[in-house]
């Protein structure tokens, strides 16, 4: 008896997002802080809110892990991140820096490390670099207190960081 192929493609597909999820320590920080709300579904704007300071823009991928884990068909999910216009569906920049400001990270400097950054970017958090290389973006707690302050760049959670660090990180974009 011949045996039906294995669907290979859509198997490394699901792997390969799985990966990624692993790698990325934001979608841990994010899952905690849907785990805070049991599941209840009138959450989602707050948790698409917080995907977003983490992302700094709400993918495919982003989309799909709140649609899981808030048990919520995907096409409610696009439905709301689509339907307000301060969710960003797109990255404005080429390269995304996301610079906590909560109260753990602002006691430890962020603000000086965000002034920073505007200063060598020359624009304002929330505002994209004129050659579409840079987003600055805030956030109000990326749930990594324990690293303060925090900045998120691109795909990476950075701990403690510095403006010098910040600097430093921002030679190889801009
Ligand atoms: S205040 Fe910055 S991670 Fe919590």
């Amino acid at each position: 008896m011949l045996l039906a192929p294995a669907p290979k493609k859509k198997a490394s597909a699901a792997s390969r997002v799985a990966a990624q999820i692993a790698a990325d320590k934001r979608f841990k920080i994010l899952e905690a802080h849907i785990k805070k709300f049991q599941g209840r579904h009138d959450a989602l704007i707050e948790v698409l809110h917080k995907a977003q300071e983490l992302f700094g823009f709400l993918d495919d991928g982003v989309l799909h892990f709140v649609s899981d884990m808030l048990r919520l068909p995907a096409s409610r999910v696009y439905g709301v991140a689509t339907f307000y216009h301060f969710f960003k569906l797109k990255p404005q920049g080429e390269h995304t820096c996301v610079v906590c400001l909560g109260t753990a990270c602002y006691v430890k400097g962020a603000n000086k490390v965000l002034a920073a950054i505007e200063a060598r970017a020359g624009i304002s958090a929330g505002e994209t670099t004129p050659d579409n290389k840079l987003s600055l973006l805030t956030a109000r707690c990326i749930g990594a207190c324990g690293i303060a302050p925090a900045v998120v760049y691109d795909t990476k959670v950075a701990a403690k960081q510095t403006p010098e660090d910040a600097l430093k990180h921002l030679t190889q974009w801009i």
